[in-house]
Parts: C-alpha cells; sequence; structure tokens
C-alpha cells in the first residue's frame, strides 16, 4: 500500500470541513493522515476538534501581529532576513499597489511577518499537501513559493463556498443568495498569488428553492463541502 499522504491543515474557525477530513482519514475512506492543525486564531472550535483527535495544534495569532505592526515606528525591523519586496510586488495580485501605495505595503509587510512565523510551525513537519479548512486569511508569494518548493507544483488547497469563478471573497454564500442565484457551490481550488484564482480541482452544486433563506444556502453548501474536500484530498493522493 502507498505511503499516506501527509496534510497539514489551517483553521480559522469551527471547523467542520476539518472534522470531515479527519473522519474520512480515521474511516480509511481517503489515503491520508493530518499531521498538524493551525489556526490564526485561538480558542476556535476547530482546534478543540482536532485536539480531539490527537492531532498536533498551533497558533499564529494574525490580530496580534497585525496590531503590533501599526504600533511599532520600523516594521521593517521585523521582517524576515530573505524578505525581498521587489520579487513580492512583481508577482502578488492581492493589493494595488498604485492605488495606495502606503496601505498595500503594511499589508503585504504585516501579512508576510505573520506567515514567517506560520513556516516557523509548519516546516518542523513533514508535509505532502496544505489543506485551508475554512482558514480566512490569504497568502502573499512570500508563503506560497515557501510551500511550493517541488518540482511537482502547486501544494495548497483552498474550500470556496461558491462555484467559482463566481464569487470570489469572504462570503460566497451570501452573494450566492443575494444574486437571486438558483445554483449555489462549492469549488476546492489550489491557491495561486490571487485571490481564489487558482486551478479548479473539484466543484460541487446544489439547488436553491424559492423559499430557501440564507441558512439554508449555507447548510446546503456545508454538506457539499464536507464530501467535495476528502474527495480532492484523495484525488490528490492517488495523483502522486
Ligand atoms: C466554509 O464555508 C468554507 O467554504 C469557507 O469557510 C467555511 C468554513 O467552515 N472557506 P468550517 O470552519 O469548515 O466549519
Amino acid at each position: 500500500m502507498a505511503e499516506k499522504l501527509k496534510v497539514g491543515t489551517l483553521i480559522s474557525g469551527g471547523g467542520t470541513n476539518l472534522q470531515a477530513i479527519i473522519d474520512a482519514c480515521n474511516q480509511g475512506r481517503i489515503d491520508a493522515q493530518i499531521v498538524f492543525t493551525g489556526s490564526d486564531v485561538d480558542g476556535v472550535k476547530g482546534l478543540a476538534r482536532a485536539k480531539k483527535a490527537g492531532i498536533d495544534t498551533f497558533v499564529v495569532d494574525y490580530a496580534r501581529i497585525i496590531a503590533d505592526c501599526r504600533k511599532t515606528r520600523d516594521i521593517d525591523s521585523l521582517l524576515p532576513k530573505d524578505f525581498d519586496l521587489d520579487v513580492i510586488l512583481g508577482k502578488q495580485r492581492l493589493v494595488d499597489v498604485e492605488k495606495n501605495r502606503e496601505k498595500a505595503l503594511f499589508f503585504i509587510k504585516s501579512r508576510v511577518i505573520a506567515e514567517r512565523q506560520l513556516l516557523d510551525n509548519i516546516e518542523s513537519y513533514d508535509m505532502d499537501l496544505l489543506v485551508l479548512a475554512g482558514f480566512m486569511r490569504v497568502f502573499t508569494p512570500y508563503f506560497i513559493d515557501r510551500i511550493n518548493t517541488n518540482a511537482s507544483g502547486h501544494r495548497i488547497m483552498n474550500i470556496h463556498p461558491a462555484l467559482l469563478p463566481a464569487f470570489p471573497g469572504t462570503d460566497g454564500y451570501g452573494e450566492t443568495f443575494r444574486y437571486g442565484c438558483k445554483i449555489g457551490g462549492c469549488t476546492v481550488h489550489f491557491v495561486d498569488y490571487g485571490e481564489d484564482t487558482g486551478p479548479i480541482i473539484g466543484q460541487k452544486a446544489f439547488e436553491i428553492a424559492d423559499g430557501d433563506t440564507l441558512e439554508d444556502v449555507k447548510e446546503k453548501g456545508l454538506q457539499k463541502e464536507w464530501e467535495l474536500y476528502p474527495a480532492c484530498i484523495q484525488k490528490f493522493a492517488q495523483s502522486r
């Protein structure tokens, strides 16, 4: 039997997708094992789910790091030694540097400072794939290039609550619902330098009935996510 795929996970909240992946691993439905769960927010339910399953956890408190960056007079002194602004500006597609350079540079630098801390945790594990399971932060090329290091290319997966390329951003189900769509869905994709723009791995759709509320849409969507994410991880495991 092939060695199990070693999956690192990042979360920000309740972790129902994480739970679906934990269950799929434990029940032998996918050839994978979770090697850690990291969060950008302390105390979230997803961390308790991971601990209950015996998975190592860590927290990189983005909100505190960003607040510290705002307070300091010298943000550059907090940057990692291998930070190269020109390289990042040449690749990133997250912020409009022309529009407001100061704001854009603060965004990039503060995120890189947090990303370095994430990497310090992640790099102590042997990991084949990084799975974002409701992780509500975007990554700069600094982080992505330090995960996608081998020739096999993409190694970061994300789940998005809409049928991309429709409704990128943080409120996929909300936008699907308010637009009056009759079909909603979720997408698993690889992470590239843009926001929700990377190659699509899998999608699942569901019907939205006339009387459905936003809560109904979210519930239907999550049910599909819990099926889709383990299936996409298995696809990755089998394509090795
Ligand atoms: C999901 O809807 C996912 O698509 C989005 O954030 C939500 C996370 O839910 N990215 P959970 O933490 O897995 O319960």
